[in-house]
C-alpha cells in the first residue's frame, strides 16, 4: 500500500461527526446533515493542494497580493450514496461541475455495474474529485478511476468517509497515482461485503430505503 497517497483525517470535528454518522440511531435527516458536513471538511483536505495564480487586489486600504486557484475541480459522485457528499462541498466550491457515474454491487460477485455515465465527450475540468462514502471491495473506485483515465483525466482524487483495509489496498494498488482522503479505515469486510464496524448500507442510511 502507497500509504503516503491515504490521508486519514484527524481533525476532531470529522471524527465527532464520523461517530454521530456510524450510530444505527441516527435518521436520514440527520444522516445527510452529517454526511454533507463531513464532506465539506474532507474536501478541505483533498483540495489543500491546489495550484494557485498570484493576483493584486485593490482594497480599500492599498494593494494587497492573493491567490485565485488555477485548476478547475470537478466533482464525480457514484450514485446512489455519492450524491451524499456534493452539496457540501458545493458550499465550499459553488461552481464546480459535477459529473455523475451510476454503479451498483453485483450482489453475488460484489463487482460493480455501470449503468449510468454523464461525463462529456472530454475532459473540462484539471482535478476530478471522485465522492463515495464507501470504500470497501473497492471495485466501484477502481472503475471510477479507470473510467476517468479512459476519458483523459489527468489528476484524480477519491474522497471517502470509511474504508475497508482491502478497499483501499485494490485502489492505491490500481491506481497508486489517485490520492485517497478519509475519515477512517475500519477493521475489515464481512463476508457479504459490507464494512465492519462501518455504518450499514450508506445508499440506504441516505435515502430510507432498505
Ligand atoms: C455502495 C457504496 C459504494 C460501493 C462500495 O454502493 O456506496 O458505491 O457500495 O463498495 P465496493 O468498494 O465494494 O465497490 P451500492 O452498490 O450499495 O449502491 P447504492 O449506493 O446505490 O446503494
Ligand atoms: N457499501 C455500503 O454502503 N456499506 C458497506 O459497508 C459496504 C458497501
Amino acid at each position: 500500500m502507497t500509504m503516503s497517497q491515504v490521508h486519514v483525517s484527524t481533525h476532531p470535528l470529522v471524527q465527532h461527526k464520523l461517530a454521530l454518522l456510524r450510530d444505527h440511531r441516527t435518521d436520514p435527516k440527520m444522516f445527510r446533515e452529517l454526511l454533507r458536513e463531513m464532506a465539506l471538511l474532507l474536501a478541505y483536505e483533498a483540495t489543500a493542494d491546489l495550484a494557485t495564480d498570484e493576483v493584486t487586489v485593490t482594497t480599500p486600504m492599498g494593494q494587497a497580493k492573493g491567490q485565485r486557484l488555477q485548476e478547475r475541480v470537478g466533482l464525480v459522485p457514484i450514485l446512489r450514496a455519492g450524491l451524499g457528499m456534493v452539496e457540501g462541498i458545493w458550499n465550499l466550491m459553488p461552481n464546480t461541475e459535477v459529473w455523475h457515474i451510476g454503479l451498483f454491487r453485483d450482489e453475488q460477485t460484489l463487482e460493480p455495474v455501470e449503468y449510468y455515465n454523464r461525463l462529456p465527450v472530454s475532459p473540462t475540468v484539471d482535478v476530478c474529485l471522485i465522492l463515495d462514502p464507501m470504500l470497501a471491495t473497492g471495485g466501484s473506485a477502481v472503475a471510477t478511476v479507470d473510467i476517468l483515465k479512459s476519458w483523459g483525466a489527468k489528476r484524480i482524487k477519491f474522497a471517502g468517509v470509511i474504508a475497508a483495509p482491502e478497499g483501499v489496498q485494490r485502489l492505491t494498488d490500481s491506481h497508486p497515482d489517485v490520492p485517497v482522503y478519509l475519515a477512517a479505515i475500519d477493521e475489515r469486510l464481512n463476508e457479504v461485503g459490507y464494512i465492519v464496524p462501518g455504518l450499514g448500507d450508506a445508499g440506504d442510511r441516505l435515502f430510507g430505503t432498505g
